[in-house]
Order: C-alpha cells, then structure tokens, then sequence
C-alpha cells in the first residue's frame, strides 16, 4: 500500500476562495469534505471538532481570518475575526500563535491589500507547518536511532496517545512523522495506539497507520501501564497543545499518566512538536489554561446503528455529574526530549533556544493569553 507520508496532506486544502477540510467528526466511519466559505463556518470546524489538533488548528484559524476579509476588511472586521478565532478553543496555543502573526501582517495594511495578504500568509503557515513536520519526522527518526540498534531487526514498540498525525496538521503530523520516517527507512515499527477517551482521537490514529499500512494495534487506555509493565514498548511518543518555557507539555487528557508509567518503567518519553507549540508566555504548565468540555462526550457514545448510520448511544443519564477536562499536563521531568523541526532538546533548553523569541509576538500575545488564564484550571 502506497504511505500516505508520500501524499499531499487532505485534511485541509484551498480551494480559490473557500477552504476543504476532511471532516473529523465523521471519522474513521466516512471520508466527508466540508467547504468553508465564512468566518463563521472556520470557527464552528475548530469548536467543533471538525478540525482538531494543535497545528491544524492554527492554520484553519489562519484561514478564517482569510475568509472574514472576503467580504470586508477593515479594522472593526479584522478585530471582531481575530476576537471570534481566538475564544474557538482555549490550550492549543497554535491557534492564538497563528492569529498572532496574522495580526501583524494585516493590522499594517490598507484594507484593500488586506484580503490578498491574508490569504497568501495563512498558504504560508500551511506551508511552514508541513516543512515542520518532516522535518520533526528526521530529528525523531534520529532520536530512535539507539532504540532501533536495540531491536537488532525486531520491530520497534512504540506507543502512542491521541492523534498527533496528518489529521491534526498540514503535513505527516508530529509524534506520528517520526513513525512515518521510520517506515519510510525500512525499519520494522509496531504502534501502540491508545483508544483515548472521551473523545477517541486514537481511532483516527489508527485509521492514519492503516492507510499508510503501518503494523499497529488499538489499546483501550487502561492497558498501557500493563504492556509496558511486560515489556512490549521500547518509547512512548505524543504530540503537544502547548508547551511551557520550563518545557511543561500540555497534551490530550491521559499523556501524564503515559508518561508517569514511561518513568517508572524507565522508558523514553517523547513529545513531537513544532516551535509554533512552545509558549514562552507560560513559565510553567501551571499557567497552560485546560479545556473543560461538555459531559455530553462522556455521557454518549458515537458510533454507527444497525443501518450503518452514524448515531450516539447513552451510557449515563443527562443528570450525571461528570468531569472532562480535555488536556493534562505532562511535567518537564518526564520527558527525554522535546522534538521540535530543529532538533530534540532537552525540555529545559527550549526557552534559551526559541527562534522567535521577539518582545513583538511576546506582548501581541499576552492580552488574550491574560484572560485564558483567568479560568485556568492549573493556577
Ligand atoms: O482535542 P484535540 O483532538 O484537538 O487534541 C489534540 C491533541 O491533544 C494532539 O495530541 C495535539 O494537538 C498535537 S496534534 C499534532
């Protein structure tokens, strides 16, 4: 079967003036494509679901923007835009990153060059993201190297939580692109994936690695401790919604249980993530504002009825309390290495090594981040 990693990402594409994006509230049951042609159309995907995932996030919101200015584009509209984008989704920091640096190519300009600019920067974000993950793909190929040697030929074991793939990106993703490059390098690799509750995002992992016919085998979450207890995982691998200066990573809700159970058993944890991930604005992962999402994904369950329609099945009633944060996060001292598109550091060398430490970004982002993190759940 041909790897996907040679293929031209779909999940989100432009099409002249809308954007096409695979739509992920449907997945792994069907292939949906959804066209976006409104502000408003941009943020329901992000809110929704539709589209999910760090860096994918940040490029739809780029996009939005783009959309918002088709059909007005002065100061008002592109504030009221920025104001709608930013408040889709609080923890992916990608996504207050991207509408940062649209702010600062268009506030500068007349109105009437604003339209063209946004979309040509929300290409190069696009662009820039899949640049990124291949080359996250070659640092963390090189990362493996000693674990690879390990296996003498057996394949690697490696786990991994959430769905930090092409679906959540512009290109092969974060933590799976160095699993696409092991592949690609005819080194025999098996994946862990883990079910990821509520949500299930390891589903859509696990359609990922099927279509690029890469060994793997869906866990519930519950078995992870176990299997790396028997010693069938030799690194664990995840992506990231936004990391700390101190090299905290906030990642999908059960990465720290990951990562405490990786300590125990003295495996590798890695996190895969772009330079776009890493807030500087954030000491620590105290300050990293978590989503709080609606029992309802808890209480119901999707999936397809007997005519083979998508459909939801209740487990609990409407009354029952619930609690769901959507992220956690994973301290700086479990984590081995940091693979960004520069390389894999040391979580306590990001900040001294940022690219784009510039006061510029640095105060553009403090005001919305100020009030994310009123409702901090970490503070
Ligand atoms: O709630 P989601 O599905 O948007 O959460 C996604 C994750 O937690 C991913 O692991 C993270 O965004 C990295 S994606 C390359």
């Amino acid at each position: 079967m041909p790897s996907r990693s040679a293929a031209p990402c779909p999940t989100l594409r432009r099409d002249g003036q809308q954007v096409l994006i695979l739509d992920q509230t449907r997945l792994p049951h069907g292939e949906h494509y959804v066209a976006l042609s409104t502000l408003e159309d941009a943020a329901h995907a992000i809110r929704s679901m539709q589209v999910r995932g760090a860096p994918l996030i940040g490029a739809t919101a780029a996009y939005g923007i783009a959309l918002a200015l088709n059909s007005e584009s002065g100061n008002t509209r592109l504030a009221a835009a920025d104001l709608c984008l930013r408040a889709t989704r609080p923890t992916a920091v990608n996504l207050h990153w991207a509408l940062d640096r649209m702010q600062q190519v268009l506030a500068p300009l007349t109105p009437e060059a604003r339209p063209a600019a946004a979309w040509a920067e929300a290409d190069a974000i696009r662009t820039e993201d899949a640049a990124a993950n291949q080359a996250i793909g070659a640092h963390g190929l090189a990362a493996f190297a000693p674990l690879i040697a390990a296996r003498q030929g057996a394949p690697l074991q490696l786990m991994t939580h959430c769905n930090a793939g092409w679906l959540a990106t512009c290109g092969h993703g974060t933590a799976l692109a160095p699993i696409y490059a092991t592949h690609a390098a005819g080194v025999p690799v098996h994946v862990w994936v883990s079910e990821t509750r509520p949500r299930n995002q390891g589903l859509l992992t696990a359609w990922e690695l099927n279509q690029a016919g890469i060994p793997h085998t869906l866990i519930a979450d519950n078995a992870a401790g176990w299997l790396m207890a028997e010693g069938q995982v030799d690194a664990v691998i995840v992506g990231a919604d936004r990391i700390a200066a101190n090299g905290d990573a906030a990642n999908k809700v059960g990465t720290y249980l990951k990562g405490l159970a990786a300590q125990a058993h003295g495996l590798p944890f890695y996190v895969a993530a772009p330079w776009s991930t890493v807030d500087l604005t954030c000491p620590s992962g105290r300050q990293i504002p978590i989503e709080e999402r609606s029992g309802d994904e808890f209480r119901l369950i999707p999936g397809l009825d007997a005519n083979g329609q998508l459909s939801h099945c209740r487990i609990l009633p409407e009354a029952q309390q619930v609690c769901n944060p959507a992220f956690d996060v994973t301290p700086a001292g479990l984590i081995r290495a940091i693979i960004t598109e520069t390389g894999a550091h040391a979580p306590g060398q990001l900040a001294a090594l940022h690219p784009a430490r510039n006061s510029a970004h640095d105060s553009a982002h403090d005001s919305a981040h100020d009030s994310a993190h009123d409702s901090a759940r970490l503070s």
